[in-house]
């Protein structure tokens, strides 16, 4: 199949701001054409810039500011605590690392459930302050109004239904959804009109978490949105995983993650050898040390000699 090229989609082809580039920018009308074009869609989270630079510099088509921070990043055991503030520090600085993918701000337990009004104001934030290009929340038929009232003054939504890690508590735990058929929260068919209740209220996209790939392939095949999953699948429209997942970072990798790397073994294997390399006084190296322009002792004598410059043999960068 022929790569999708955003540039022949009549999305810009620059961020504003920044100097030319030599990609397209994806935007959420290239995100939805994607599945038309039966092109499939990488997307992964992050928190910081460096990493939004590397992951960016990889060619993703979408960068996740998730609340998946509180439990890699914060080291709390839910994300429930992750608060608004902390969303929009973090998509404030995904944003500064960002220059083609499109950036999506996760909305933290309790940012859109109390009322409409302050969904819409909260993910007005992440768009105003956080710089957010869309916004992603949990939740399918219970959520549907909102949804409907972010997307009418414009800001997209992405949805995401199944495993909703918010709803820990009901499911009891991070479990897998969709497994028993009924229409009871979590159950197959109540997620199957969770789908079209997120697809009608306008969002763009959804996420499939933690749902048997058959239930993910007939919403796929169903909807005219694409399918973002994880732990979902292969025939959804598109991949999402925890970029500490991804590179062996985190403690325990899931079932549905693949190690792509071990960076935690690397790291370890780095910060010995630098501990290692402390203890024997072998770091830093003289290389790895800066000089004065010139020795005290050869400007002394040079003064006193009446000359005026260095020795440039002992100019050291
Ligand atoms: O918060 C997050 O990182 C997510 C993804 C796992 C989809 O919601």
């Amino acid at each position: 199949m022929a790569r999708f090229a955003a540039t022949q989609t009549n999305g810009p082809t620059q961020k504003p701001g920044w100097p030319k580039g030599t990609r397209a920018k994806v935007t959420v009308p290239d995100v939805v054409r994607m599945k038309a074009a039966g092109r499939r869609i990488s997307m992964l989270t992050a928190y910081d810039a460096s990493f939004a630079r590397i992951l960016d510099e990889c060619g993703v088509d979408i960068l996740l500011v998730g609340d998946s921070l509180g439990m890699v990043v914060q080291g709390l055991d839910s994300t429930l605590p992750v608060t608004m503030d902390e969303m929009v520090y973090h998509t404030r600085a995904v944003l500064r690392g960002t220059r083609y993918a499109l950036v999506v701000g996760d909305m933290p337990f309790l940012s859109y459930q109390v009322s409409i009004q302050e969904a819409v104001a909260n993910a007005g934030r992440l768009v105003k302050e956080g710089g957010a290009e869309a916004v992603k929340l949990e939740g399918g038929l219970t959520m549907a109004r909102t949804i409907e009232a972010i997307a009418t003054v414009d800001i997209p939504v992405m949805g995401h239904i199944g495993l909703t890690p918010q709803s820990v508590h009901r499911m009891g735990g991070f479990r897998v959804q969709g497994r028993r058929h009924g229409k009871g929260p979590g159950n197959r068919e109540r997620l199957l009109d969770d789908a079209r209740a997120v697809e009608a209220a306008g969002a763009f996209a959804i996420v499939l978490e933690g749902i048997p790939l058959d239930l993910a392939e007939e919403i796929t095949r169903e909807l005219t949105i694409p399918t973002i999953g994880i732990g979902a699948g292969a025939s959804c429209d598109g991949q999402v995983l925890v970029i500490h997942d991804l590179l062996g970072l985190s403690e325990r990798t899931p079932k549905f993650a693949r190690r792509f790397a071990d960076l935690r073994a690397e790291t370890a294997r780095a910060v010995r050898s630098f501990i290692d390399a402390v203890g024997a006084g072998s770091f830093p190296s003289d290389a790895e040390s800066y000089h004065s322009i010139a020795p005290v002792a050869q400007t002394e004598k040079n003064q006193q000699h009446g000359k005026n410059g260095v020795n440039q043999s002992t100019v050291r960068a």
